[in-house]
């Protein structure tokens, strides 16, 4: 199965952005933790970083035939960009939001989520784990297909 990780805004400053709230690895830490922990499965992982809207909906239609899978991160673009929900839509790959923090206990904005009903599901609140799940959910999903 081929995934693509996409990470969002402000996730390049992870180890050193609200560091009680995000934890203290750098994202390179967190991806490459994520492939090491998982290696020997049956996947294979790109990984993707953007602050920016257009190149995360660019990254999403580049890999559209090659991604069988999509586990997204779009940081505060989650809470209201309707452009990157249409551009999960209009490709085939299985796709679950992830978040590392409890979205559902900080701030009212963050409750809301414009991706949720185009993802196969959303996973927060477990920290760097929240990507885990996301795999293990992919996989199921993609072998039952
Ligand atoms: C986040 C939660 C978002 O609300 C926030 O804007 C982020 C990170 C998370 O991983 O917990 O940038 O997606």
């Amino acid at each position: 199965m081929n995934i693509l990780v996409i990470n969002g805004p402000n996730l390049n400053l992870l180890g050193e952005r609200q560091t009680d709230i995000y934890g203290n690895n750098s994202l390179d830490e967190l991806m490459i933790w994520l492939e090491t922990s998982t290696r020997g499965e049956n996947h294979e992982f790109k990984f993707y970083q953007s602050n920016h809207e257009g190149t995360i909906i660019d990254a999403i239609h580049d890999e559209r035939h090659w991604a069988d899978g999509i586990i997204i991160n779009a940081g505060a673009y989650s809470h209201y960009s309707y452009a990157i929900r249409d551009a999960i839509s209009s490709v085939n790959a299985l796709s679950i939001e992830v978040h590392l923090s409890d979205i559902m206990n900080r701030e009212d904005f963050r409750k809301i989520s414009v991706l949720k009903d185009v993802c196969e599901k959303q996973i927060y609140g477990l920290g760097k784990n929240s990507y885990i799940e996301a795999l293990k959910i992919l996989e199921t999903k993609y072998e039952s297909k």
